[in-house]
């Protein structure tokens, strides 16, 4: 499937370790000539860490799409009644969003970019990012994984030893997981 022309949002969350990731996929996505459109959670546009300061990474979204970032809820919102999006991938996603998403809590621009979309009844896609996916967040996964119009990334245990309860998504396969997902198919092997 040609993603030429597929309006796609990315919304980012707060797994900064994962934006460098991020952002390489985002370029490929705009090299499919997709039309991107960029949100990020409120952690996302506000926690300078070790990872890089938030003003670099909204400039960088900005440079890669040509399009502005959505930074807040109002300005996501839209996605719902303009239908603007074919498909949303929360890329990456923590740990705090799954849980919210997860339980129908909408309280930064990410989760009412999700919110929005699926009301629609829209593919959302996502990237899991957190050390307690195998924890506190398995439950969550389960609920999320059994809901409608949404799918996965496939994900696996980054580091057994060291984080015996982390799962990261092979973001690498960001376009295969779209192109199924558009499709209505989760692209498998989903654990990897
Ligand atoms: C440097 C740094 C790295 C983080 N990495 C992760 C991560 O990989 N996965 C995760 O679930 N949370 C991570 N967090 C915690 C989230 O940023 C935090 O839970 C935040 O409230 C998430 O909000 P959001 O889900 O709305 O973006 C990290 C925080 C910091 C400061």
């Amino acid at each position: 499937m040609s993603l030429k022309g597929k309006t796609i949002g990315v919304a980012f969350t707060g797994s900064f370790c994962t934006f460098e990731k991020a952002f390489q996929e985002l370029q490929k996505l705009v090299d499919e000539e997709a039309l991107v459109q960029t949100i990020f959670s409120d952690a996302a546009s506000s926690f300078d860490s070790r990872f890089g300061k938030v003003q670099s990474f909204i400039e960088r979204a900005e440079e890669i799409t040509g399009v502005k970032p959505m930074l807040t809820i109002p300005q996501a919102e839209p996605i719902g009644p303009g239908s603007l999006l074919d498909i949303l991938v929360l890329f990456p996603c923590t740990g705090n969003t799954l849980a919210k998403l997860a339980n129908g809590i909408t309280d930064t621009p990410a989760l009412m970019a999700a919110k929005a979309h699926l009301r629609n009844n829209k593919p959302l896609l996502i990237s899991i990012s957190t050390n307690d996916a195998l924890g506190m967040n398995m439950r969550n996964i389960g609920l999320l994984m059994n809901a409608k119009n949404v799918y996965f990334i496939p994900f696996g245990q980054d580091n057994p030893k060291k984080k015996p309860n982390s799962m990261i998504a092979h973001t690498e396969l960001l376009i295969p997981s779209i192109e199924a997902a558009l499709e209505g198919h989760q692209y498998q092997p989903v654990i990897q």
